[in-house]
């Protein structure tokens, strides 16, 4: 190894110009690789900001629709839609009723050729719907209460079906509860969906880096938290069991959430699993970002790249990310 060694290899001398930095650049982003949530809610003409995710606006249809074009003109690959219903209740009828919020914004989608380009992904779970804001039934007895997995799976297969038929290309089940892959592959393919790929959260672990989401979804639980269904921050090697028994399930992809805190937990379902992988950078580390940018204190577009850099070297293949067309912009 002594002819290795300093001065013969100097790797400065690959770092010297953008060009050379560029040929040797061993991880890139594309915009095709981007996914955009979006908020739908009720009404017309409505673009409402989200005070903790500035930039991020809970939208009516007709917005999401002109929104999507945007997102679509700057080659980002798909959506990721969200619903704010009109009511809720303790059954989450908004999240499986073909006329639900989201179901319509489906419908309008793809009624726009540009939007033809993106792949729409429907989050399937109950907790933006629940009137109490868990993502599945909850059976009290006396001042205990349970979130119940077996009769949660019956809605959330209802509601994968529904979001199929309005038009959604990708159901994307959210919610933790134990089997919910399975219940919703057998539904789909019963109604005729056999070509519905899901895309499961088959690692999403109960975070604080939620909180600004709970605002723009108006999903915040209105008593306990999700730490019976969300898996426990400190554990990687039970993310490897979600993942493998989701794929078992016939998950088509898997999504790991949180993205920035949980790298690593990426990097190992990256070695371990073969299947198509994507990571969601969060609310919470979109919002930490911004108020950084916001008092100067962090330079906002090299920051936002590299924040994404590092979830894809990390080896996610696609990124859902609330600066998915910042950072289109910036790519292109
Ligand atoms: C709903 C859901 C949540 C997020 C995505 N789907 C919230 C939660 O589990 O509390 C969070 C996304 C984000 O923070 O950007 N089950």
């Amino acid at each position: 190894m002594a002819l290795m060694e300093f001065p013969i290899t100097r790797l400065r001398r690959l770092r010297r110009n953008e060009p050379l930095r560029s040929l040797v650049r061993e991880t890139r982003l594309e915009p095709s690789a981007l996914i955009l949530p979006l908020f739908l809610c009720p009404g017309e003409g409505v673009r409402r900001e989200i005070g903790s995710m500035p930039g991020v606006f809970n939208l009516s249809v007709d917005e999401a629709v002109k929104q999507a074009e945007a997102a679509a003109a700057l080659g980002i690959g798909g959506l990721l839609l969200f619903g704010l219903p009109e009511t809720k209740d303790e059954q989450a009828t908004g999240a499986w009723d073909d006329n639900g919020i989201v179901q319509r914004g489906l419908r309008a989608l793809k009624q726009s050729a540009a939007v033809k380009k993106l792949v729409l992904i429907a989050d399937v779970c109950l907790c933006e719907y629940t009137s109490h804001g868990h993502c599945g039934i909850v059976k009290r007895t006396g001042d205990e209460y349970e979130i119940e997995n077996d009769t949660t799976l019956e809605l959330l297969a209802k509601a994968g079906v529904s979001l199929a038929r309005a038009g959604a290309d990708v159901v994307a089940p959210s919610d933790m509860m134990d089997g919910r892959v399975a219940a919703i592959r057998d539904e789909l393919d019963e109604e005729g969906f056999e070509q519905t790929p899901i895309l499961s959260y088959a690692a999403k672990f109960a975070s604080a880096f939620y909180g600004p989401f709970r605002e723009a979804a108006d999903s915040a639980p209105q008593f306990g938290d999700r730490r019976s269904y969300q898996m426990d921050g400190a554990n990687l090697r039970e993310a490897m069991r979600e993942i493998d028994l989701d794929l078992g399930e016939g998950a088509d992809m898997i999504l790991m959430k949180p993205a920035m805190p949980y790298l690593d937990v990426i990097r190992a379902a990256r070695e371990r699993f073969d299947a198509p992988i994507g990571a969601y950078q969060v609310s919470g580390e979109y919002s930490m970002l911004q108020a950084a940018f916001a008092r100067d204190w962090l330079e906002p577009q090299r920051a936002m790249m590299e924040s994404l850099l590092s979830i894809r070297r990390a080896g996610a293949g696609f990124i859902v990310t609330y600066f998915a067309q910042e950072a289109a912009k910036a790519l292109g």
